[in-house]
Order: C-alpha cells, then sequence, then structure tokens
C-alpha cells in the first residue's frame, strides 16, 4: 500500500502537527461537531424508541440542516488531524474501525429516515434506531482509544 507520508509533509500536515494550537483547537472543533452530529442523532434514535413520546418526530426534523453543518465540520476537522499523522492513522486498526461504523452510522440514519416516511413507527425502524446508535457510540468509543491503542511509544 501507497505510503500517506507526503500528506504528513505537506504544508498542511507539517502546520496542524507543529503550531502550537494547530492540533488543540482543531481537535475542539471536532468535538463540538460531534456533539452537534451525534447528539441530533441521539434524540431522533431516542424518540424511535420510545422516550420523549410527546415530541412529534418531525420536530426533530427540522434540526436535521444542522446536523448535517455538525457533520460538515466534524468531517473537515476530522480531515486535518488526520493530515498531521496520516501514516498512522489509516493503517491504525481503531482508526479503521471508526471509519467503518460512522459510513455505517450513516447509512443506519439515511435508512431510518425512509422507514420513518410511513408514519408509524415500526419495529424495524426501532431495530435501525437501535443500531444506529451502537455505530455512532462506537465511533465515539474507537475515537478516543485512538491515541492509546496501536500507537507506538
Ligand atoms: C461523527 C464522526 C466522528 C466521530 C464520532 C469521531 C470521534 C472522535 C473522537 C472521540 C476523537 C478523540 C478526541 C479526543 O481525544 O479528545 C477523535 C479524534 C480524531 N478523529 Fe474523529 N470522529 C469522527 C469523524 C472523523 C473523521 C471523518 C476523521 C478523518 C477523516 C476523523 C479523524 C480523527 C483524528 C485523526 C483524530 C485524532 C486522534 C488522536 O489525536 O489520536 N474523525 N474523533
Amino acid at each position: 500500500m501507497e505510503s500517506l507520508i507526503w500528506l504528513e509533509e505537506s504544508g498542511l500536515g507539517v502546520w496542524v502537527r507543529e503550531s502550537m494550537w494547530g492540533y488543540p483547537l482543531i481537535l475542539a472543533s471536532h468535538a463540538i461537531g460531534m456533539a452537534i452530529v451525534i447528539g441530533i442523532i441521539t434524540m431522533l434514535d431516542l424518540r424511535v424508541l420510545g422516550f420523549a413520546s410527546r415530541i412529534p418526530i418531525s420536530s426533530i426534523d427540522n434540526l436535521f440542516t444542522i446536523a448535517w453543518i455538525g457533520f460538515f465540520l466534524n468531517f473537515l476537522s476530522g480531515f486535518l488531524l488526520f493530515s498531521a499523522d496520516a501514516d498512522r492513522f489509516f493503517f491504525q486498526t481503531v482508526f479503521q474501525i471508526k471509519i467503518l461504523l460512522i459510513i455505517l452510522g450513516v447509512i443506519a440514519l439515511w435508512v431510518l429516515l425512509r422507514q420513518l416516511r410511513d408514519q408509524a413507527i415500526t419495529k424495524g425502524a426501532k431495530m435501525t434506531a437501535a443500531f444506529s446508535l451502537f455505530c455512532w457510540f462506537g465511533a465515539i468509543t474507537a475515537g478516543r482509544l485512538t491515541a492509546y491503542i496501536g500507537v507506538e511509544k
């Protein structure tokens, strides 16, 4: 597999890694984007699973534009962090698991929004919501573990 050293050595990668505020501020944006997108998805999933049943699902729908803004912030900041140590992250199993869980989480959200078009909350929709929670909470856990597992000391 081609190495990603070129990305780490690019002006962008060097700046994120070596500037005093680059990495910490981008990591903070990463957490803010994550809080926005996963917070809103968690609300929807819990509502589908039967919590806060007095809140109409259509009112949560309105928050989805904001969720996409959070996802964009999360993705962009994630890519910038990645550029600082690209060759390690790319080959690190726990990082690969995190990216897989994010992809599965986005697919689960897409499926759930389609299932909710029928108005009634079906058993299938509940299963998708539970799977979605598993993916997003798993992505958070894998993201946190990236700093500790599979890192050469
Ligand atoms: C919603 C999706 C995502 C979630 C839930 C997530 C979660 C996390 C978490 C919990 C951390 C650890 C933060 C900390 O230690 O303070 C983290 C760090 C990081 N994330 Fe994400 N992330 C997401 C998307 C992405 C994407 C799309 C990328 C890459 C393109 C990415 C790349 C990184 C990198 C490189 C780090 C730094 C790890 C380290 O410093 O060891 N993330 N992420």
